[in-house]
């Protein structure tokens, strides 16, 4: 069976290459894959006679499109069961506060399966058809997270989260535990048979692991060939801890063990040294841009554009509970006022600041179609899965959203693309969101 959209497409092909047909169509075969997309259905139909028996069209209205589901790069599942909560505080007193005795909660398998199906309906409708998740150090409930997504049919990368040091005793692993349940974990998720999940190796940060750990840590990703995730120089208190610790740039704590390869993401990224952010680039190393939590947690603004211009991929993470929102669009919302804002400081364009510590009168601010690239094909080239998902590309996977502006409020005019597109961002919310598909199924529940 065959079932093509009739309406408005939109994505992207790069950082700076958006593509929309008007009146175009996409094709969608009953394996979820995309068999044709672009301006001309009747020209692809003539091409593809055969398609013409059990076709099913779905036409869309003037105030809806479809465009490449969400990618969330980083996500603390626990962490929902606190999103909104405590944000009061910097990075470190926050996680002793506030995160650890959550995380430390998830022992409990019930309370595990109640969070954990709470947190993937929600990604789920706010558009998230790809989320790269920390679980916790707990290896029973961190598989929950992973049959949770399966179940409810959200791609995801997943994590069962290391940390052997500088932790409180109530939440923390030997090392040696550490080790044998990643390498379970590995292998149970291999056993659930899904080709949506894929585990990834979790070193929580480089402050909670010993140099042993991160190194036998990158070993198993080497072995297994995994993706691997963490974080990095996220808050300047944290840093300095680091660099005490390792003798080296937080960076190169993480190089030592194997730990940047082109499979790795790394969340923040907001301090990054000049010759760190040259090793991501040349390990392919990239970085997740989380918006929200770096404002919330006081973390500091992160020129994305820099590390973009230097070679780095980049996508977006909400960052739940550091961010307060599941939802993507926001943090592309966000990595557009953050990025304004930096443009404010660059330009000492605010009031009584007196001199910008790195004025930049070059600074270009980030545009709408460019973050709609982070939260699409530069989440999924970040998670090293763009050759299954991120834009509407034949042969790739229909991860898609189906919006429709006129859900909450009809716009007073009739819209073109780029306005349905700016209206959507700048104005939507999952209500918006009528129909999220993962692998061409319908992956959104009722409300
Ligand atoms: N660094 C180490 N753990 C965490 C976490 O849970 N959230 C954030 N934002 N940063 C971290
Ligand atoms: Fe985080």
């Amino acid at each position: 069976m065959t079932t093509a959209y009739l309406g408005t497409i939109v994505h992207t092909k790069s950082f700076g290459e958006f593509e929309s047909f008007e009146n175009g169509f996409l094709a969608v075969d009953s394996s979820g894959k995309i068999i044709g997309v672009g301006k001309d259905y009747q020209e692809w139909i003539s091409r593809n006679p055969g398609k013409k028996t059990d076709l099913t069209e779905v036409t869309l209205s003037d105030y809806q499109f479809l465009m490449p589901g969400f990618v969330d790069c980083h996500i603390h599942a626990p962490q929902y069961a606190q999103i909104g909560l405590g944000l009061d505080m910097p990075l470190l007193d926050w996680l002793n506060t506030y995160t650890f005795p959550l995380e430390a909660k998830f022992s409990d398998q019930k309370y595990a399966q109640q969070v954990y199906e709470n947190v993937v309906s929600a990604t789920l409708r706010s558009g998230t058809t790809l989320a790269s998740y920390f679980a916790t150090n707990n290896l029973e409930s961190t598989l929950i997270l992973a049959r949770e997504a399966v179940r409810q049919g959200q791609r995801a990368l997943i994590g069962k989260v290391c940390s052997n040091c500088n932790s409180p005793d109530y939440y923390v692993e030997e090392t040696e535990h550490s080790i044998c349940a990643t390498i379970s974990f590995v292998e149970e998720i291999k056993k659930l048979g899904s080709p949506l999940v894929l585990p990834t190796i979790t070193p929580r940060f480089a402050l909670s692991c010993s140099k042993e750990l991160l190194k036998e840590l990158g070993d198993i990703a080497k072995r297994f060939d995994l993706h691997i995730q963490s974080h990095i120089s996220e808050n300047l208190a944290e840093i300095e801890v680091v660099k005490d610790i390792f003798k080296t740039s937080y960076a190169g704590a993480y190089d030592e063990a194997g730990l940047l390869t082109n499979k790795t993401v790394m969340a923040h990224g907001v301090h990054l040294e000049d010759d760190e952010v040259e090793l991501l680039k040349t390990r392919g190393t990239s970085v997740a841009h989380c918006p929200a939590s770096n404002t919330m947690l006081s973390s500091g603004l992160c020129d994305v554009q820099r590390l973009i211009n230097a070679g780095v991929t980049v996508g977006l993470g909400t960052d739940v509970s550091g961010g307060n929102s599941v939802s993507i669009q926001d943090a592309l919302l966000r990595s557009l006022d953050v990025s304004k804002h930096l443009d404010f400081f660059k330009k000492q364009n605010i009031r009584g600041s007196g001199e910008a510590k790195t004025p930049d009168p070059t600074y270009v601010q980030l545009k709408y179609k460019q973050a709609l690239y982070l939260a699409t094909l530069g989440g999924a080239k970040a998670l090293s899965l763009d050759h299954l998902t991120g834009n509407f590309v034949v042969g790739k996977e229909f991860d898609a959203l189906l919006i429709d502006v006129s859900v909450v409020d009809r716009p007073a005019r009739p819209l073109n693309v780029d306005e349905l597109l700016e209206k959507f961002i700048y104005t939507g919310s999952d209500r918006n969101i009528l129909e999220v598909f993962v692998a061409g199924k319908r992956a959104k529940k009722e409300q």
